[in-house]
């Protein structure tokens, strides 16, 4: 039998050319896609697997995470309050390498069970034993664009590791349906020298995948590029010819204005982790400089040992707040265009040739229902910018993936959280004793 399946809302929000807001829209969902998706209409007999009402609802595409390592929260309030450098040295790295394989796949599906509470139906994940990820990401159902975090920092393992990279992109992209999609990662350019990075590019052409990579994080990174190889970061990206390939680069806190045209130029995505870059002290990336330069930006949440959470509605805010506050000026950054970063834009950063990220005919059913008689939404008057400035993660009360439910009425449908909670509990203790 097909999957029919209709979801009303008071409010459905998807992307045309603008943002569309629809009072009394639905959306008609058949095996996985967007078959109708507008104002109510009238239904004479049509039989619906499902319906689902939606009164005081708001239905919206899901959030997506352009930038996470999500086994890494295994580590959440481990280390806080430290400098990058030596977050890494003294207290990441000692852990990371006590890691075994399973921790990964337990890691991941902690972080999956609360991106989806939180309305995350996407997330690009670079770290390590991706296969792992990978598993749990089929099982939960969430859409997931992977790549293994490759170190070329000596030849040995700068080739096993890309070894590695190429066996998650042959195993599992377009797994699960399509959910699944891999890319390439290598970790930073501090991390992968110039050859190694060639050598990557060209594996990646020859995979036809794109590139995951943290890019001008820091002053420090880019320092160091500068008395290293005598260029910054892009520059150097660009000279290696990385940047002519699909790429997707975390970070770009500090770059220059000459930088960012290159990235505009080159239609390099950015996951901008406003978060993050908070939280460790890198600064603040000049999004309304991205913006206005044509530059292609998402968000992303970085790991929840750097974050603390995985919470993507927050980051929609910072997104917003941070440059109206820097800069002395409230029109920047409105909410319709942060909200756009989080859902449009993050689609297209993930090169993903799975229409989603709209909620427009034809696109997968990847979305998200808030529920808004809460005194915090009340009264509603502008939408969307009661969702970015008021609403809590807390109050989706519905996320689909590809047309299948993850949660609903605040039960994961696929997942078994205890058990979840219970095993990393086990893991996170053995990893970490003071
Ligand atoms: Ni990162």
């Amino acid at each position: 039998m097909i999957q029919k399946v209709l979801v009303k809302a008071d409010y459905l929000l998807k992307w045309g050319e603008e943002l569309e807001v629809i009072s009394q829209g639905e959306l008609v969902i058949e095996e996985g896609f967007v078959s109708y998706s507008g104002p109510t209409l009238q239904r004479n007999n049509e039989n619906f697997t499902r319906i689902i009402k939606g009164e005081n609802k708001l239905v919206m595409p899901g959030f997506i995470n352009t930038h996470t390592h999500a086994a890494m929260s295994l580590f959440r309030g481990y280390a806080d309050d430290m400098p990058l450098q030596e977050w890494l040295e003294k207290r990441i790295w000692p852990v990371e390498a006590k890691l075994k394989k399973k921790d990964i796949y337990w890691g991941t599906l902690l972080a999956i069970c609360e991106m989806i509470r939180g309305g995350t139906t996407c997330f690009a994940d670079m770290y390590f034993h991706m296969e792992e990820a990978a598993k749990a990401c089929l099982e939960s159902g969430i859409r997931a664009s992977l790549s293994q975090g490759l170190v070329g920092m000596d030849a040995l393992q700068g080739i096993a590791s890309l070894e590695e990279g190429k066996k998650i992109v042959r195993n599992w992209h377009g797994k699960g349906d399509g959910r699944i999609t891999a890319m390439l990662g290598p970790h930073a350019p501090y991390t992968c020298p110039p050859d190694y990075l060639r050598k990557v590019a060209e594996v990646a052409d020859s995979l036809q995948v794109p590139i995951h990579i943290h890019l001008a994080e820091t002053r420090r990174e880019v320092e160091e590029s500068v008395q290293k190889y005598g260029k910054r970061p892009v520059e150097l990206m660009e000279q290696i010819g990385l940047l002519d390939r699909k790429v997707l680069a975390a970070h770009c806190v500090h770059l220059t204005q000459e930088e960012i045209q290159t990235m505009a130029q080159k239609k390099t995505a950015i996951a901008h982790n406003p978060g993050s870059n908070l939280k460790l002290g890198s600064g603040l990336a000049p999004l309304a400089d991205f913006l206005k330069n044509g530059v292609l930006v998402s968000l992303g949440t970085d790991s929840a040992a750097s974050n603390n959470n995985l919470d993507m509605l927050e980051e929609v805010r910072l997104a917003a707040l941070l440059s109206k506050g820097l800069l002395e000026d409230p029109t920047l950054i409105p909410a319709v265009e942060a909200l756009k970063l989080a859902t449009f834009n993050g689609a297209k950063a993930l090169f993903l040739e799975e229409k989603v990220g709209t909620l427009n005919e034809g696109s997968r059913a990847d979305l998200i229902m808030f529920k808004l008689n809460s005194s915090h939404l009340h009264p509603l008057h502008g939408i969307p910018a009661q969702l970015v400035y008021a609403a809590l993660s807390s109050d989706v009360e519905m996320v689909m993936v590809n047309g299948n439910i993850l949660l609903e009425n605040g039960d994961l449908k696929t997942l078994d959280e205890e058990r979840i909670l219970f095993e990393t509990g086990k893991i996170s203790s053995r990893l970490v004793n003071y």
